[in-house]
Parts: C-alpha cells; sequence; structure tokens
C-alpha cells in the first residue's frame, strides 16, 4: 500500500478508538459497548501511526505500514505509550451566562426545591436578569474562563446555548458571544439557540404569545449564528404542543433541533422529539422502556448529564439498561450552567456518568467523543480517529482509560490539537 505523504505523523501512541475506512471499531456487543480492532477483537492497546495532511486524518494503521525509507519533512509528534483520543466533545453547554447563582444554591442546600425557585421568578430567570444587563464583551470574558477549563481537559468541541435573553436581542448578543468565542479560543464552538428555555417575564401568563414570537421572530433573526435550535420541555417550562411549534420553525429555517425533556417529569417529549427527527434528547431520568425504543429506532442521540442529576439532588435515574438494549447512542455531557449544573469538568461530569448512572468506562469516552459528536451533527468529521475527519486529538498519561475518569479533579491530559494545531492550554 503507498500512503500519502502527511505533513504530521503521530507515532508511539495507543489510541483507545480508531477507524479504517469502513470499519466502525466502537460498537456494541452484547448490550455492552467496547472498542475493538479491525478483526473484532477488544482494543487494548495498540501502537499506531496517524498520518495528518490539512488539518485532517489522511491515514492511520499499525506502525508497520509505514515505509521503510520514511517520509520527509514531516513534523513528528511522539507518543511515548500515551494515550491517543479523538478531542473530547461536550455537546451541551449553557456556558454564556452573567452572574451566579450561588446564593440560590444556599437556599436549596435549606431544602427548598428548584422548580419551587423557579415558580418564584428565580431560577433560570434570576439569570436572565443578570445576562439581559451583562455586557457582550464580559459574557465571553467570563465564559471564557470556564471554557478554558473544559479546554484544559482535552475538549476541542464544545456546543453553547443561549437561553438567558429570552428576547431577540439578548439571545443575539449570547450567540455572538458563543462565536467570538470561537474566534478567541483554540476551539470549534457549536451554537445553538435555546430562546425556548422559560416564559419571560414580559410575557407571563401568554407562553403561546412567547412561542409564537420565538418561532416568527427570533428563529428567522439567529439563523446565521447558531445550527441548531433547543426547548426545555417540562411543567415549569413548555408544553409538548409549543416545543414542537419551535422545532417547526426551525426545521423551515433550516436548524437541526434538540430537547431538554423528561428531566423533572415525563411529558413524552423526547419520543416526540425523535420522530420529527431531533438531533439528541438530553436529560432523560423519566424517560421510559417505550420511550427508549423510539429513540432507538429514530437514531436520536440520548445525552446523560449527571451533573444536573447530582446537583439538583435527583432520585429518579435515568433508564440506562433499556438505552443500551434498544442500541440508543448514548452522549455524555456537562450541562455547565449556573443553576442545575455549574460544572466546568467534562472528566467530573463522566466520573459522574460511571459513579450516578453506571455506564462502564468506555461508553462513557464513547459517550464524550463519538456520540457527542452526532448529537451535534457531526458524525461524520469528528469524535473519532478515522481518515477523513478531522485531527482534533487529546494525548493523556494514563496506564488504562480507567485512570483518564476514576480521579475526580485529576487531569491527566497533557497535550491537544484541533485540526492538526497544536494547542497550550495544559
Ligand atoms: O439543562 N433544564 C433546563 N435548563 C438547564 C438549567 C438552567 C438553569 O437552571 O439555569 C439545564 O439543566
Ligand atoms: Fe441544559
Amino acid at each position: 500500500m503507498s500512503l500519502a505523504h502527511p505533513d504530521q505523523l503521530f507515532c508511539g501512541f495507543r489510541v483507545a478508538t480508531m477507524a479504517s475506512s469502513g470499519t466502525v471499531l466502537a460498537r456494541y456487543e452484547d448490550g455492552k459497548t467496547a472498542f475493538v480492532q479491525p478483526d473484532g477483537s477488544p482494543l487494548q492497546a495498540l501502537q499506531v501511526v496517524v498520518g495528518v495532511c490539512g488539518g485532517k486524518i489522511e491515514w492511520i494503521g499499525p506502525e508497520s505500514i509505514l515505509p521503510a525509507e520514511g517520509f520527509a519533512d514531516v513534523a513528528v509528534i511522539e507518543g511515548d505509550g500515551r494515550w491517543l483520543l479523538p478531542g473530547l466533545i461536550d455537546c451541551h453547554t449553557h456556558l454564556v451566562y452573567g452572574g451566579n447563582r450561588a446564593c440560590e444554591w444556599q437556599e436549596r442546600l435549606g431544602g427548598v426545591p428548584y422548580a419551587e425557585i423557579a415558580r418564584r421568578g428565580g431560577g433560570i430567570l434570576s439569570t436572565v436578569r443578570q445576562t439581559r444587563m451583562a455586557s457582550e464583551d464580559q459574557l465571553v470574558a467570563d465564559a471564557g474562563q470556564r471554557l478554558q477549563r473544559l479546554l484544559a481537559e482535552g475538549v476541542t468541541t464544545v456546543e453553547i446555548k443561549s437561553g438567558y435573553g429570552l428576547d431577540r436581542e439578548t439571545e443575539l448578543k449570547m450567540l455572538r458571544a458563543a462565536r467570538q468565542l470561537q474566534s478567541r479560543f483554540p476551539v470549534r464552538v457549536v451554537a445553538t439557540l435555546l430562546a425556548a428555555h422559560a416564559v419571560p417575564p414580559e410575557f407571563a401568563g401568554r407562553a403561546d404569545d412567547y412561542v409564537a414570537m420565538v418561532c416568527n421572530e427570533i428563529i428567522p433573526a439567529a439563523r446565521d449564528l447558531c445550527s441548531a435550535v433547543d426547548a426545555f420541555c417540562e411543567s415549569i417550562a413548555f408544553d409538548c404542543d409549543q416545543t414542537e411549534r419551535v422545532f417547526r420553525s426551525a426545521m423551515e429555517n433550516g436548524l437541526q433541533f434538540k430537547v431538554h425533556a423528561e428531566q423533572l417529569s415525563n411529558m413524552g417529549m423526547a419520543a416526540r422529539a425523535a420522530r420529527m427527527g431531533a438531533l439528541s434528547a438530553d436529560h432523560l431520568e423519566y424517560l421510559t422502556p417505550e420511550d427508549c425504543a423510539v429513540l432507538g429506532r429514530h437514531g436520536t442521540v440520548a445525552t446523560l448529564l449527571p451533573g444536573a442529576f447530582y446537583t439538583l439532588g435527583e432520585k429518579q435515574l435515568p433508564p440506562v439498561q433499556a438505552l443500551r438494549e434498544n442500541a440508543v447512542p448514548i452522549a455524555v455531557s456537562t450541562d455547565s450552567n449556573p443553576g442545575s449544573s455549574p460544572l466546568v469538568s467534562l472528566l467530573l461530569a463522566g466520573n459522574m456518568a460511571c459513579n450516578l448512572f453506571g455506564l462502564t468506562v468506555e461508553e462513557t469516552i464513547l459517550g464524550m467523543t463519538r456520540n457527542a459528536a452526532r448529537a451535534l451533527g457531526l458524525q461524520n468529521e469528528a469524535g473519532a480517529l478515522q481518515p477523513g475527519f478531522q485531527a482534533d486529538f487529546s494525548a493523556w498519561e494514563v496506564g488504562s482509560l480507567a485512570e483518564m475518569l476514576y480521579s475526580p479533579g485529576q487531569n491527566q491530559c497533557r497535550a491537544s490539537w484541533i485540526a492538526g494545531v497544536a494547542r497550550s492550554v495544559h
């Protein structure tokens, strides 16, 4: 086989997932996820070389594929036995917001429930007040601090939602702030419009009127600043019919859509969104086994958010076993936000996914790479080490994959690259 001449060569790494053309190396077997080699055997550690050209993975394979005479004029990156993974993907965050909600957290410690705080105008609406007051530059500066924490953990793609503006001007300000973060930091930002996050005070008691404004004014105005639309379907937010109207408008405006669903109760919206073609349904503690079958049939990603489950002290666990049985792709994300999940660590979310939800290490890493890419519609370009994909990598000084996740607070990511360019965030 003759190999195309790379401009970068990554050698001496152990890889946690890889694929040569046409071979999927992370798949469900007997209801469990395993990383597998082309011959189907489980992947433990394999010395590989990765050729990168123009910021994309050109080819990948065992070291024996290298020509005996080597390549001239190639930048060689030596792994020294470190693990090479795809850059991690945090596929559900609310990283841009004004202020914080530490006071409300204290109230919740004193026994006041999250939904009660929301009903009396706190919760999401208190962040809305602070976000409306903040300048775009202030939002970028604050979110930039949080973003750097994620980048240091090998995150190369991050989704950022609006949703603390709830008026046209502030929703657009948040999306522009997300775009600015992409130009200021070495990261790929995927922006999502979440104008249907809560009913704003100006529309109290008139949720349908607000939904009409979201559909007719905010989504068309935001369509060039985002790639998807999200909505919060819950008794304290929007009902299923309102959520469906928002998604129809997204489709009419050429945008994809996803949903915050079945977090505090079962509204049936995850399955309904899956039937409409949603990229993902997120939270899902109250998802039923029947809903899981619908998600599986439609290929909708189930994004699990253990940080919110942990912070809100929820008791209802998402139906992980039914998700597995229905081959639903599972993603894991931080849900980083000032109220229900003030985490700025995807590794911590991964640890919680294992400890609280019972995911395996492999399922969790799959959920922070390949399946997270799928939740963003990026499954053909990111989230896997595969020819033709972006050369987004993270390198880990660990003896096993489990070591990445088992020790909260310990970040063993030593280097990362985005489109083949080394980043200095470690
Ligand atoms: O994903 N569930 C709704 N939205 C956020 C919470 C936002 C907030 O409390 O500020 C979530 O958990
Ligand atoms: Fe969220």
